[in-house]
């Protein structure tokens, strides 16, 4: 029923490189914040747990001097441009069907604000759910990126989180076919 599973994209080595680097503890925490959202917000869960899982993809490294500078940071960062280009690519690798590629690709990019001009956005539903899973795992001065988790266990949560999916999707069918019989 899915094209691509959550294992698959972890496995991936652009993953391991991009995902590490801004924290996988995170990416992964927010992919089940979203997962639990999508059905209040009536969204693909599918959808909604990897643009999460991917949202971060995009992070550079601003480093002064062997310091992280925030104002550097602050001033020059694109990340959810580069996330949305860089999670759109992979997820098209992966075989992801090229609407939901977009879909993905969309919801990274509109997960934050913080690169746009100031005024009203407004986001859809997958957008809005992918966004208030990155800020429901947030921390204080942006210690969720640092938070660690062993491979193992990284990739045994998001395959319990595939089935998870897996599960409520077929949950929906069998309540849409007897719905309409
Ligand atoms: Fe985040």
């Amino acid at each position: 029923m899915r094209d691509v599973t959550l294992v698959q994209i972890f496995d991936h080595p652009i993953t391991q490189k991009y995902v590490k680097r801004s924290g996988m503890a995170h990416a992964i925490s927010c992919a089940y914040h979203a997962f639990k959202l999508a059905k209040t917000y009536d969204v693909s869960p599918d959808l909604a747990a990897k643009a999460a899982l991917l949202h971060d993809i995009g992070h550079y490294t601003w480093y002064r001097n062997g310091k992280w500078d925030y104002s550097l940071y602050k001033e020059n960062d694109i990340h959810a441009i580069k996330g949305a280009e860089r999670a759109h690519k992979l997820l098209i690798r992966l075989g992801e069907h090229p609407k939901s590629a977009k879909e993905i690709a969309l919801a990274v990019l509109l997960h934050t604000d913080s690169y746009l001009p100031h005024g009203e956005l407004h986001l859809k539903p997958l957008q809005k759910v992918v966004h208030l899973a990155d800020e429901a795992d947030e921390e204080p001065s942006g210690a969720h990126h640092y938070r660690i988790i062993e491979d193992d266990k990284a990739r045994t949560m998001l395959a319990t989180l595939d089935q998870k999916i897996e599960d409520y999707l077929k949950e929906i069918e069998i309540k849409k076919l007897n719905s309409s019989s």
